[in-house]
Parts: C-alpha cells; sequence; structure tokens
C-alpha cells in the first residue's frame, strides 16, 4: 500500500471509532494535515449525526466547512469527548512530534480540552525515539535568533521555516517556526517543559505532556490499535 492509502486506512478506522464510541450530538476535535483531511471526508458523511466540530487550523476549518461541517470556536464548547489527528513521529509511550503543517499552537490547545487523544498514522512515523523529525518551534518573531541561540546551545539545528517564495513562513497565530535538526529526544516530557519556559516560545511540537491516548497506526497487514494508556 502507498503511504497515502494507508492514511485513508487510518482516517476510515479513526472514523470507525467516533462512530462506535462518541454519542450523537458531540462535537469532535479535528487535528490538521493530510491524514487528518482523510479523518473529516470518512466522517463527513455521518456529519448528521453530531453537532460539528473545533478545528485546529484555519485549512482544516476550510476542508471541514466544505464538507458542510459546522466549526465551533473552542471558547463554546465546555467539553470534547475526543480529539482525532495525525503526527510526524509517535514514540513507545505515545508522545508525539507535531507541527510539520505548522497547527501545532491550536492543535496542542484543542488536544489538551479533549479527553480521549487518538492519534492517526501511516506506520513511518512510529520511531524508538522522537527526534529524526525536525522538531517544530512556534517562536514570536522577535525571539527568533534568542530561542534560535538557546536551541544551538542544547545541540539542535534550528531552521527558520520558509514558504516557497522563500519568505518567512507564518502561522495561523502570526508568528514563525523554527525547525529543529539533530535531535534525540530521550526525555520528552522534561524537553517539553524545559523548552515551553524559554520567553518567546509560544509552542513546541513535543506532545508528550499529553500525549496520544492510542494510535491507529497503518500497516502492511492492516490497522493496529495501540494503547497508551500504561504511559499516561
Ligand atoms: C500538522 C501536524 C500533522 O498532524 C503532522 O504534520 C502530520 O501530517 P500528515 O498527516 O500530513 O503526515 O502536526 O501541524
Amino acid at each position: 500500500m502507498t503511504q497515502d492509502e494507508l492514511k485513508r486506512l487510518v482516517g476510515q478506522a479513526a472514523a470507525d471509532y467516533v462512530l462506535s464510541n462518541v454519542a450523537d450530538g458531540a462535537v469532535i476535535g479535528v487535528g490538521t494535515g493530510s491524514t487528518a483531511n482523510c479523518f473529516i471526508d470518512a466522517l463527513a458523511p455521518h456529519k448528521r449525526r453530531y453537532r460539528g466540530a473545533v478545528s485546529s487550523s484555519v485549512a482544516t476549518t476550510a476542508r471541514l466547512e466544505q464538507h458542510g461541517i459546522k466549526v465551533f470556536d473552542l471558547n463554546e464548547i465546555e467539553s470534547l469527548p475526543v480529539y482525532v489527528d495525525g503526527a510526524d513521529e509517535i514514540d513507545p509511550t505515545g508522545a508525539m512530534i507535531k507541527g510539520g503543517g505548522g497547527a501545532l499552537t491550536r492543535e496542542k490547545i484543542v488536544a489538551s480540552v479533549a479527553e480521549i487523544f487518538v492519534c492517526i498514522a501511516d506506520a513511518s512515523k512510529r520511531v524508538p525515539v522522537l527526534g529524526g523529525f525536525p522538531l517544530p518551534v512556534e517562536v514570536v518573531p522577535m525571539a527568533r535568533t534568542a530561542i534560535g541561540r538557546r536551541l544551538t546551545a542544547v545541540g539542535g539545528v534550528p531552521v527558520l521555516r520558509v514558504t516557497n517564495d522563500g519568505a518567512p513562513y507564518i502561522t495561523d497565530n502570526g508568528n514563525e517556526i523554527l525547525d529543529v535538526k539533530n535531535l534525540r529526544i530521550d526525555d520528552p516530557r522534561a524537553f517539553e517543559v524545559a523548552v515551553n519556559a524559554w520567553p518567546g516560545v509560544v509552542t513546541v511540537g513535543l506532545f508528550a505532556s499529553r500525549g496520544a491516548d492510542f494510535c491507529l497506526l497503518g500497516t502492511e497487514s492492516g490497522v493496529e490499535t495501540i494503547d497508551y494508556g500504561a504511559h499516561r
């Protein structure tokens, strides 16, 4: 199977999970990226069962609305039974690197409110240790260089994310992203706490304190369900 086929497989598996486990009338938390898009497309035919969704990005809002799914502001919502999102890497404890699509801040906010975080990923995203994928760090633009120095001091190689025309990539929140190469993140929780504390960091794309509860992983032999309950 191609990577796209695996993404569609887990998108459908996540929709099946929601349809079987989330009560009618609920609002669903929805992530960002190509795998999350597969989930949106698989859930869309059943949209009348749910009140709508809370979105993690401008791009996801557009896709939800194209399907006629109502998008709520998180401030209007008291609880979210589930949040479904992809990942750039996921380790054996359910800790993830996220933000390859630039939506890490809103993803982390929506995930923090949800009762259950379902990660959907193709098998290439499963790793023994996080850090092979450059770690996205969203920064307030005036802090870019100061944060870059701190990241270099801990052994990373920060690279400012740019668009195809070479301009700085700007997030939905008006900030910039440093993609940090050359990291081996043996203690994701501690590193998340440390980097988050640096003034000027908006969000580090480590999802460890609030990692996934389980992962629907697309493999050649089908969808594997990996439960991280013991690590939470
Ligand atoms: C976006 C994300 C995505 O979930 C992550 O980049 C995976 O994307 P894809 O499903 O396209 O491989 O964190 O900010």
